[in-house]
């Protein structure tokens, strides 16, 4: 690993992309803290259910943003399919994302650097990141590798459900007004429907290597 001071790394891509898998793969290499975005939107959903209230219920989404607490993220309570489905909701509520979205910036401020992931970081949440990489596949193999996932866990799905569901989150991200799911104009573009986790990792290490060289004047 190349010698480096301070390294900020976003990762932006659609649901079920590997965005997060290459995230965590990232941040473990380069030995930096690692933030998903995902979580904070998840959480905000995941109060408003827990509490009964109507996911398009601006007051009380924006209070539950308020008290998001990065430290405090309970990843196993807010990987429910259905949370993600309802935070793509939430998502859509501007001062719910400028909440988050200051929290996610004082995350991204540590000294050393940090990786975070999402679908607005080279855009709006650190549009000044050292290496900002966007991260794809097709609709299908999204679809084939979330199948895969849920059956490895011993669940069972239809494929045409899984399918259906990625092009409709795929459509809110995108369509929404404020921060919609986009490439930055500087961003790497990485295409991981025919790759293997291990060759989209190092098609990864190979863009924040090339980035750090070219900072270091190699
Ligand atoms: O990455 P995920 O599936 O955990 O994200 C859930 C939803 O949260 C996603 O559909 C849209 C929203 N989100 C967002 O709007 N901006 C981010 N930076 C991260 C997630």
């Amino acid at each position: 690993m190349p010698a480096m001071t301070s390294l900020l790394i976003a990762i932006d891509g659609p649901a079920a992309s590997g965005k997060g898998t290459l995230s965590r793969r990232l941040a473990d290499y380069y030995h930096l803290p690692h933030l998903d975005t995902g979580l904070t939107y998840r959480a905000v959903a995941h109060e408003l259910i827990r509490s009964g209230q109507p996911l398009d219920d601006e007051a009380h989404a924006i209070e539950a943003a308020r008290r998001v607490d990065l430290a405090n993220l309970d990843k196993h309570a807010l990987s429910a399919h259905s949370v993600g489905e309802a935070a793509s909701r939430v998502a859509v509520i501007s001062d719910v994302r400028r909440l988050l979205v200051e929290k996610q910036r004082e995350f991204a401020r540590q000294p050393g650097g940090a990786v975070l992931d999402g679908r607005d970081i080279g855009t709006v949440v650190t549009p000044d990141a050292d290496v900002k990489l966007y991260v794809t596949a097709s609709p299908e193999v999204r679809a084939r590798r979330r199948l895969r996932d849920i059956e490895d866990r011993g669940g069972h799905a239809d494929m045409s459900e899984i399918l259906a569901d990625i092009r409709r989150r795929d459509e809110r991200d995108i369509g929404r007004a404020d921060s919609p799911l986009r490439p930055a104009s500087d961003a790497h573009l990485l295409d991981t429907s025919e790759m293997s986790i291990e060759a989209a990792f190092r098609a990864a290490r190979a863009i924040v290597d090339g980035a750090l060289a070219k900072r270091n004047g190699a």
